[in-house]
């Protein structure tokens, strides 16, 4: 049915109409992100994710956003030891990877493995904040190592162990890429997964507060979320910006091609967003982060490409308040540092664990199970149909 003919629905009882993707329908109260869509601003419990990006680390972000408030030296630094000591990943969960498809993708992988914690740490004491803490450290810990872990045993290596001498993110890199990265790459890492670790209501984390509202463990709360994060038209559309970039190959065939997509109807991945109509602040900041990549550890020209496709759909999509999001300079970050293509959303997903749990905190602070209500569209009541009376055309 047409979005047109949709929109116009109400419901027979209350009267309120039907929003095709609960488009500008508040599904929560929440004290955690900030979106200005007109002004391009984003802020995390107040304070704006440039002033993050350039000032904190992932850890301290983490914190925040999940506890409220910018940590103490001490409380930082207990929080960073605690990460630190649950990085290691049992041997079952390792093993249990070791038995997934080589060609499966990470992010299957991925949702496996979190989901997998729920049996490793089963008690469901959801009203006990120490739980609640150990499963925040445990989660924000063992993904990054679970991401890496998929990572070499699909090449047939064993995994690495994590570096304690090695801070967060510049762990990651070294299990990933068996390589101590460089602190520049590091720092600029980190900075990618502050930009990526909360944004209000989006699919996933609206997918992580219905879980969570069932007061269900954690574990199966990030195992939904990354589900949802899967999808192209979320998390997913970073890789296929990079394929996207490659087929057009060079700046002068970017106005050729969004000509050519338009007309079809089809998206250009990494543009467009449900809450901005102007450019991503995120993209704004990757898109400095890359240029820095660039400058340091040479350039990349599928960069040139991204540029000529954003100049060419500012006259073609720019009206509409089509920008580009999160999804389209991240990749090209990714690529430099030497992130496989199809592990950029996994990476997407470490970062974006924290605002997962800031939420489900913040649901279990004032839970009432998600239950909304729908527009039937199918059969009124029928005459059940013995088998043998049942024609192909009846039961197509
Ligand atoms: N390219 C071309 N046109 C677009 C794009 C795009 N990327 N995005 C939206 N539009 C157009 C639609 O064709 C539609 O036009 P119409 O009204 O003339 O039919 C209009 O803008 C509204 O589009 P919707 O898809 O209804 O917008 P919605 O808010 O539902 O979708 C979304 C937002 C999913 C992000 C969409 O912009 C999209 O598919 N973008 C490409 C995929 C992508 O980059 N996803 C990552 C988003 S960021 C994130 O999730 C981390």
């Amino acid at each position: 049915m047409a979005q047109q003919q949709l929109a116009e629905l109400r419901h027979a009882r209350t009267g309120i109409e039907l929003r095709p993707g609960l488009d500008g329908v508040p599904a929560t109260q929440s004290a955690i992100c900030d979106i200005d869509g007109e002004q391009g601003l984003l802020t995390y419990r107040g304070y704006p994710v440039s002033e993050l990006a350039a000032n904190s680390s992932f850890l301290e972000t983490a914190y925040l956003l999940i506890w409220g408030e910018l940590p103490t030296r001490d409380q930082l630094t207990a929080f960073e030891q605690e990460v630190q000591m649950h990085r290691r990943m049992s041997f079952r969960v390792r093993d249990m990877m070791k038995c997934f498809p080589a060609t499966g993708h990470p992010m299957d992988a991925l949702q496996s493995s979190a989901a997998s914690l729920g049996l490793f740490y089963s008690r469901r004491a959801i009203d006990d904040p120490q739980y609640i803490y150990d499963a925040v450290v445990r989660l924000i810990a063992k993904i990054p190592t679970m991401v890496a872990a998929f990572q070499l045993i699909r090449k047939g290596q064993d995994p690495i162990q994590p570096r304690d001498d090695l801070a967060y993110s510049a762990n990651f890199l070294y299990m990933l890429t068996e390589r101590e990265p460089d602190p520049l790459a590091a720092r600029i890492f980190d900075r990618c997964l502050i930009l990526h670790a909360e944004h209000s209501l989006n699919a996933s984390t609206f997918s992580a507060r219905v879980t969570a509202s069932t007061l269900t463990d954690p574990y199966a709360v990030v195992a939904s979320a990354v589900g949802t994060l899967a999808g192209p038209l979320h998390g997913g559309a970073n890789e296929d910006v990079l394929t996207m970039l490659e087929q057009i190959g060079s700046s002068e065939n970017a106005e050729a091609y969004l000509d050519e997509a338009m007309t079809e109807k089809r998206k250009i991945m990494g543009f467009g967003h449900r809450e901005y109509r102007v450019k991503d602040p995120r993209a704004v900041i990757l898109q400095s982060l890359a240029e820095e990549m660039f400058a340091r550890f040479g350039h990349d020209h599928l960069y040139d490409v991204a540029r000529g496709l954003e100049l060419a759909a500012e006259s073609r999509l720019g009206a509409k308040g089509i920008f580009p999001n999160v999804d389209f300079y991240s990749g090209l970050v990714y690529r430099k540092l030497g992130i496989p293509r199809d592990l950029f959303t996994p990476v997407f997903a470490i970062s974006r664990v924290a605002g997962w749990l800031a939420h489900w905190r913040e649901q279990l602070g004032a839970n009432r199970i998600f239950r909304p209500s729908q527009i039937y569209s199918g059969s009124g009541p029928r005459a059940w149909t013995p088998i043998h009376e049942r024609s192909p055309a009846s039961a197509a």
